[in-house]
């Protein structure tokens, strides 16, 4: 007899980019296709330095169960690290959950709002792990353009003028993933004034605001509105495989994601978030670490972006971003990025195409660049692959 799943699993896709990793492995492939963080931001001696200290000083605590919502010093960290640009002071209890990446506070946000056929306001292109995690609460997405200034406030402003009452609505306001764009600071007033007027929840998803490495920073929405869960993570400027992120957001919601995360595996590592606590706890630490990833992304991103404009002149268009690891592009002359993709892979280079961070999966002519873990060189001679590629089209 077959076996029998749940109903939810039937929209539930894998992710492309997961499925494109097993090509990025053969060897002398150059990849634009994932996401890492580059290995060299990595800060090893730190770590080893404090998990050394940790195991020997702090004796047994540093690996027994802790609270659901985090230990609390890394709660301190976080509320003090966040008070200055929210805006307001933020308690360290009931408004701060300690989570296993911001996915899981994807999940968890997931499972305790969404049920089958509510709203779900996504940008379009969207991070596709977010649309994973909401997809198996079975939303209606409602899908809104973004620009190079982000999610189309104006666009979400119509629509709930029209009577559109959405759950929740996620956005990615830095650095966004897939499309590089920021949102502008007209639109976070905007989005938080109509949160506040139509008495909706944002999910502000911010994995990247670190790593500005063009511009000046632009306050969170949440510092507009307190109808906002503010997601973050270690992944992106410490090291993604602790496992590490956090949500700041109303005690009502928080209060609900301490339960569903009580259910799906009591907290995060305890050894990870004391190790992480005590690292950032350093005076000064995070600044220099910053000062010394936020420059190799810069040069990459200038790499790829002055070899894509070199070599490919007016057959791609795309926006510089201000931060962060993707290129988001358009090659006016392909209909589909996948049929270049299949080209491109066959001259030793991969990225992904724009088709897998839309809801519907159409083909569309754009593409996805990570720039974080080629050196520049590298980079020039991904783009040159690209380019055969694309001559041979
Ligand atoms: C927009 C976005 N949100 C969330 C995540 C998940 O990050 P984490 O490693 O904290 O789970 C990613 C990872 O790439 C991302 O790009």
């Amino acid at each position: 007899m077959p076996y029998q799943f749940a109903s939810r699993t039937a929209g539930l896709r894998s992710s492309a980019i997961r499925d494109l990793l097993k090509v990025t492995e053969m060897p002398d492939m150059l990849s634009l296709a994932g996401g890492l963080p580059t290995p060299d931001s990595f800060p090893l001696p730190d770590l080893r330095r404090e998990a050394d200290r940790l195991l020997g000083e702090y004796g047994p605590r540093v690996v027994q169960y802790s609270a659901t919502d985090g230990v609390i010093e890394l709660r301190e960290w976080i509320a003090a690290t966040y008070a200055p640009t929210f805006g307001r002071a933020i308690p360290v209890e009931g408004q701060i959950v300690v989570t296993h990446g911001s996915q899981q506070a994807l999940d968890l946000l997931a499972k305790v709002l969404i049920d089958p056929g509510d709203v779900v306001v996504s940008e379009s292109p969207a991070y596709l792990g977010a649309v994973q995690s909401l997809e198996l609460f079975q939303p209606r997405f409602e899908v809104i353009p973004g620009d190079q200034h982000g999610l189309q406030v104006e666009v979400l402003a119509v629509r709930l003028a029209a009577g559109l009452r959405p759950k929740l609505i996620y956005v990615v306001p830095n650095f966004h993933n897939p499309s590089g764009a920021t949102m502008s600071l007209e639109r976070r007033h905007h989005l938080a004034a109509l949160a506040d007027q139509y008495e909706l929840l944002i999910v502000e998803d911010d994995p990247y605001g670190a790593i500005r490495f063009a511009g000046d920073p632009l306050p969170p929405v949440a510092s507009f509105s307190e109808r906002v869960v503010h997601l973050s993570t270690f992944s992106k400027i410490v090291a993604p495989g602790f496992r590490v992120g956090w949500m700041i957001g109303p005690p009502e919601v928080m209060g609900w994601v301490t339960r569903a995360k009580q259910a799906a595996d009591l907290h995060t590592s305890t050894f990870a978030q004391i190790l992480l606590a005590n690292v950032l706890g350093v005076p000064g630490w995070l600044d220099e670490q910053k000062a010394r990833i936020v420059p190799m992304y810069r040069e990459r991103c200038v790499a790829l972006a002055d070899a894509l404009d070199d070599r490919l002149g007016d057959r791609i268009r795309f926006h510089r971003p201000d931060g962060g690891m993707f290129l988001w592009s358009e090659f006016p002359g392909v209909a589909d990025t996948n049929a270049l993709l299949r080209r491109a892979v066959e001259e030793g280079v991969a990225f992904v195409p724009g088709s897998a961070f839309t809801i519907d999966q159409q083909p569309d002519s754009k593409a996805r660049f990570s720039y974080s873990t080629l050196a520049p060189a590298q980079l020039g001679v991904a783009v040159d692959r690209l380019t055969r590629a694309l001559d041979s089209l």
